[in-house]
């Protein structure tokens, strides 16, 4: 154990005793001899903010991350002082803070237990050469806890035994232990005796996180500068800890549908010949596919917001008749701007001032892909303003659907530290400040001023954006995707620990470029790849192209035909996973769960990485393997149905699951109900009449939704939706499905095939909205199925003869 001493030694400062105490609202003020400030702010029963200043003063609050719209508000607070503590009781929690050196310890209010407790505490070292303390903050760990989240850290599920550094970083070609990467996102999830909590530690400088690696029993973090300033999360559900931090740090619209769809990307597809030989194809194989993108040789010498006309005579009427095909374009958008004294952003950006300096005047000058550039002050709000407007023509006017945000971190080419150096100031929204500071949410704040121009300009449509920058909140604004991974086994494996953690870190709309950007995929890994996105948010190939073609018919017609089995399952579920995505919106439901964070009781979750759970209630495990014909894998609690062969296994241990090349293992929770489209081409190439609810039999009750509306636009808000409630209710001799309807949108949809899976009773009866229907309308093929109108209120099945 590290004493306090040989710390004070190593140049660590500690608070001493409280001196003054007062609260105001819902914030306590605490004060110690040696000038220390506390401030906690409660913001929920279980949401409280602890922000520590080391000389009696804070500096103006400001975040990028916190959104205005956090739910606030607290059904109880009761403050105690004590001899040697004072305490902060609400309806979750209780909170202690020692008089003494300001030592925290939570407990769960329900049953007295230990939750969360400093070890050291708050603590600073001066930094002679930043200037500002390098504040440190240690904790317990306590026996068994183990450690979720931080964004896209490329290694184990679980953090424990590992330290890991926030400084957003261009990562060509990570590993598994590649460290730091493209995000920082400094939020993580500590789950110990079943209930978990999350801290996120909201200070933009290069921080630090240590889960008990440095010391077994301690987990601490610290920042290069800027506040003590972070937020305890209690759930005690892990999915709870995520809601609160997507509801504090901001959840996104709905994106359009299409944008779930499949995405179709390399660098580069040029000149529009071959665009169009690309979409064509796609068309031609029937492989479904929503999006086509224009990487950086769509441009005009890789400058921003113009065209090389030789490959791209006509953008528009492009544009158009892709459109007409139901393709949308999405165009790159980097921050360089290429220093020309002939190119009008580069003038505009100059005359007014916008592009980032150094400290002692000059821009700051960067070798990204067009040559030497300069680069926009994204965190300057006339900046961002400017940099919206430049979208009118693209959008507006061309017609392209998405931007594509990418070397945001900001990337700078050909210099050791791979970014700006760290005197380049920034406005920071009117708190200027250095690199050190403002570096980790540039990239934020760049796509956070593309997001508002392709927003106004799609206006009456919605926005879509993917950024490969971010820090915590851009997932108000973008998607995401993990940067330049490698076309191999372990990169498939990364692949689904990344995305698993981004949706535990909040960012659930994220992706990775599938089949590996750099190098070239066998067809195989190529199938496996293609199966692992079909169950991510964000469905995209992408590669650099040096290596070869990656398109769905690259490689032998048996992995074609795996690659549109999955894509047009992939359309089947959008309803299902549009449903997810609205409870996402709607809650900061995220929209898969580690099974960690689907069942937390059960411990044997809390080791397991390939596994996860798409929605609420399908279970999806990648096969990481060459040549094998299935796997091992783990399956939660209770009964499942394997999607392919409807076999019920029993949960709650490891299993053998067949998966050869054209399939892999699936399964869905009993009672759930699956709302599935037939296959389009694309989103919006029919009208569509019927909808097929999948209905697996559970003896028992279970709820779920349903949620549809015009699949793109805002009449949503306005109460132009349509939410679905079912209830399943499963009986030895009856199955009962009830609907409630809400909103006021007018499905397309009407007719309902029911396909019901698992009944363990032969239907003699069926009673639809209470008239009794004729048994010849079931047909049995493999399931049940049965047709019927949409606007039902309540079905009911039975195996006993009507009375
Ligand atoms: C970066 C991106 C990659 C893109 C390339 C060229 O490496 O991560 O996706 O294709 O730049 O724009």
């Amino acid at each position: 154990m590290i004493t306090n001493t040989e710390l004070e030694q190593k140049g660590n400062a500690f608070p001493s005793n409280v001196i003054s105490f007062r609260k105001d609202v819902d914030t306590l003020y605490f004060t110690t001899e040696n000038d220390v400030a506390l401030q906690i702010t409660i913001l929920r029963d279980g949401l409280l903010r602890f922000r520590y200043s080391t000389t009696g003063m804070f500096a103006k609050d400001f975040s990028y991350a916190i959104t205005k719209y956090a739910s606030i508000g607290y059904n109880q607070l009761d403050i105690e002082e004590k001899e040697d503590c004072y305490t902060i009781t609400t309806s979750k929690i209780i909170c202690e803070v020692s008089r003494k050196g300001l030592l925290i310890k939570i407990y769960d209010k329900a049953d007295g237990s230990l939750i969360n407790q400093d070890e050291l505490g708050f603590h600073w070292e001066e930094s002679y050469e930043f200037g500002g303390d390098i504040v440190k903050m240690s904790k317990v760990s306590h026996d068994g806890e183990s450690y979720f989240g931080l964004g896209d850290k490329p290694g184990h599920l679980n953090l424990k035994g590992k330290r890991f550094e926030n400084w957003v970083t261009d990562s060509y070609a990570y590993g598994k232990d590649t460290d730091p990467i493209y995000k920082t996102i400094p939020f993580y999830t500590g789950l110990h005796n079943k209930k978990a909590y999350g801290i996120f530690f909201d200070n933009t400088f290069r921080s630090y996180f240590d889960f008990a690696q440095e010391r077994r029993f301690v987990t601490s973090f610290w920042a290069q500068g800027g506040e003590m300033n972070y937020y305890f999360i209690y759930g005690p559900k892990m999915t709870d800890v995520v809601e609160y931090y997507t509801d504090l740090t901001g959840k996104p619209d709905l994106p359009p549908l299409w944008a779930l769809g499949f995405h179709q990307c390399k660098w580069s597809y040029y000149p529009e010949s071959k665009v169009k030989a690309i979409t064509s194809k796609f068309r031609e194989l029937q492989i479904p596919c929503d999006a086509i993108y224009l990487d950086i040789d769509y441009m005009e010498g890789f400058r921003c917001f113009t065209w090389n006309k030789e490959y791209f005579p006509d953008p528009k009427r492009m544009v158009k008749e892709l459109e007409e095909d139901g393709f949308k374009t999405v165009a790159i958008i980097d921050p360089g701007i290429k220093i020309d004294k002939k190119y009008w952003v580069y003038k505009e950006g100059l005359e007014n001032d916008y592009f980032c300096k150094r400290a002692d005047g000059p821009y700051i000058k960067g070798k990204v892909w067009p040559g030497e550039c300069y680069f926009p002050d994204f965190t300057n709000p006339k900046v961002r303003e400017w940099w919206s407007g430049l979208f009118k023509e693209l959008i507006e006017e061309i017609g392209v659907k998405g931007i594509w945000n990418d070397m945001n971190e900001p990337a700078v080419m050909e210099v050791p530290n791979k970014t700006f150096p760290h005197d380049v100031r920034h406005d920071y929204d009117g708190n200027p400040c250095s690199h050190r500071k403002a570096h980790n949410i540039y990239g934020m704040q760049m796509a956070r001023a593309t997001y508002h121009g392709v927003k106004k300009f799609s206006h009456p449509k919605r926005p879509f954006v993917i950024t490969r920058a971010a820090y915590s909140g851009t997932q108000r604004y973008t998607s995401t995707w993990t940067g330049d991974n490698i076309a191999n086994w372990e990169h498939l494996w990364i692949a689904n620990v990344q995305v698993q953690r981004l949706a535990m870190s909040g960012f659930s709309f994220a992706g990775s470029d599938i089949g590996g950007f750099a190098e070239q995929p066998h067809g195989e890994l190529y199938a496996r790849w293609i199966q692992l996105a079909t169950f991510h948010p964000f469905f995209r190939v992408h590669s650099s192209g040096d290596h070869g073609d990656q398109e769905p018919w690259t490689f032998d017609e048996d992995i074609t035909d795996i690659v549109r089995k999955f894509i047009e399952l992939r359309y089947q579920l959008l309803p299902y996973l549009y449903t997810a995505f609205w409870d996402y919106t709607e809650r900061g439901v995220p929209l898969i769960k580690s099974l960690v964070m689907f069942d937390q009781e059960d411990v044997n979750t809390h080791y397991r990485i390939d596994e996860f759970i798409f929605g609420d209630s399908i279970l999806a495990c990648p096969v990481q393997e060459p040549n094998a014909k299935g796997r091992r894998m783990y399956i939660p609690r209770g009964e499942w149905y394997n999607y392919w062969t409807d076999e019920v296994v029993k949960g709650g241990k490891e299993t053998w699951v067949d998966a050869d090349i054209d399939s892999m293992p699936v399964f869905i929770k009993e009672g759930a109900i699956i709302p599935k489209y037939p296959v389009q081409q694309y989103v919006g190439e029919r009208k569509i009449e019927e909808i097929t609810l999948d209905i697996y039999y559970k003896k028992g009750k279970e709820d779920s939704q349903f949620f549809e509306d015009a699949q793109d636009g805002y009449d949503y808000t306005k109460g132009r939706f349509c939410l679905r409630s079912f209830k399943l209710t499963g009986r030895k001799n009856q199955l009962v499905i009830q609907q409630h309807k809400e909103g006021s949108y007018e499905s397309d949809c009407k007719i309902f095939k029911l396909q019901i899976h698992g009944l363990p009773f032969e239907v003699k009866n069926i009673q639809l909205d209470n008239e009794t229907k004729s048994l010849e309308q079931l047909h049995s093929n493999g399931c049940l199925t049965l047709m019927i109108d949409e606007n039902f209120s309540i079905l009911d099945l039975n195996g006993e003869n009507e009375e």
